[in-house]
């Protein structure tokens, strides 16, 4: 593995086992709520009271997550490869952080961000946030979390393609392939000529794209993948 550059695409299946749903399985987040009601900026217009009570009860599971042992094999992945390894996640809660992975994108923003609908400032997240929140730099009442929703561009998506287009290896773990642009990037990496694998508990809509398969729970084949790069 030496001098390899490796992206990991992560979802919301490498924190299932750390307690935190997933959002397309049978229980799933979308099963419970109407992703127009909780995750559009229209639907955030319309009742900001449900959109804020639908984020603070998720940043308050997330803040009693602990990160699993899949977190905790990319972290040491990272430690022992530094420069080496980049996380790209979907995910918004921090538990990669927290396992002590340093090089993580959080392309659709982050629980623990706030941010002002009015001048665009951020700043930390308190656990719970309302409507009347003013913004610390404007001072209006417009504040949202800081999370990317339906309609709205991903975050460091010119630096994504540009680390997917000369990665030697490129992985997706525990998501199920159903949203772009990261469900493209399986093949963004395969024609920059990356080896691609799927690591995930069941085959994803996209699972045809990949050089590698490997099928089971993240706390499972995370590590065992992480152990096979360092032996290499
Ligand atoms: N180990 C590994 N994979 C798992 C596990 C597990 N224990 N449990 C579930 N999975 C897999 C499922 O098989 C599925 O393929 O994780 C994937 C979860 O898929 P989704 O619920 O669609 O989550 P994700 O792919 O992260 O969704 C992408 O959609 O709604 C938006 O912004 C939201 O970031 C999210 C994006």
């Amino acid at each position: 593995m030496s001098n390899d550059k490796i992206v990991i695409l992560t979802g919301a299946g490498i924190s299932a086992e750390s307690g935190l749903g997933t959002f397309r399985d049978e229980d799933g987040l979308w099963a419970q709520h109407r992703i127009e009601d909780v995750a559009t900026p229209e639907g955030f217009h319309r009742d900001p009271d449900l959109v804020h009570a639908f984020y603070n009860a998720r940043r308050a599971q997330s803040a009693e997550a602990k990160p699993n042992a899949a977190h905790d094999a990319l972290a040491k992945l990272e430690r022992d490869h530094p420069g080496e390894v980049l996380i790209v996640t979907q995910n918004v809660d921090g538990l990669h952080e927290i396992a002590g992975s340093t090089n993580v994108l959080h392309m659709h923003g982050a629980l623990n961000g706030a941010l002002c609908a009015s001048c665009d400032s951020r700043w930390p997240a308190p656990l719970v946030m309302h409507k009347t929140d003013a913004c610390p730099q404007c001072g209006r009442a417009t504040t949202r979390p800081d999370i990317v929703w339906f309609g709205e561009m991903p975050y460091y998506m010119d630096e994504i393609w540009g680390h997917l287009a000369s990665a030697d290896s490129f992985v997706a773990i525990g998501t199920s392939g159903e949203v772009y642009p990261a469900a493209a990037f399986v093949q963004e990496a395969d024609r920059g000529g990356a080896h691609t694998i799927e690591l995930n508990l069941a085959p994803s809509s996209r699972v045809s794209d990949f050089a590698e398969t490997c099928f089971g729970p993240a706390t499972q084949i995370v590590p065992q993948w992480v152990a096979q790069e360092l032996s290499r």
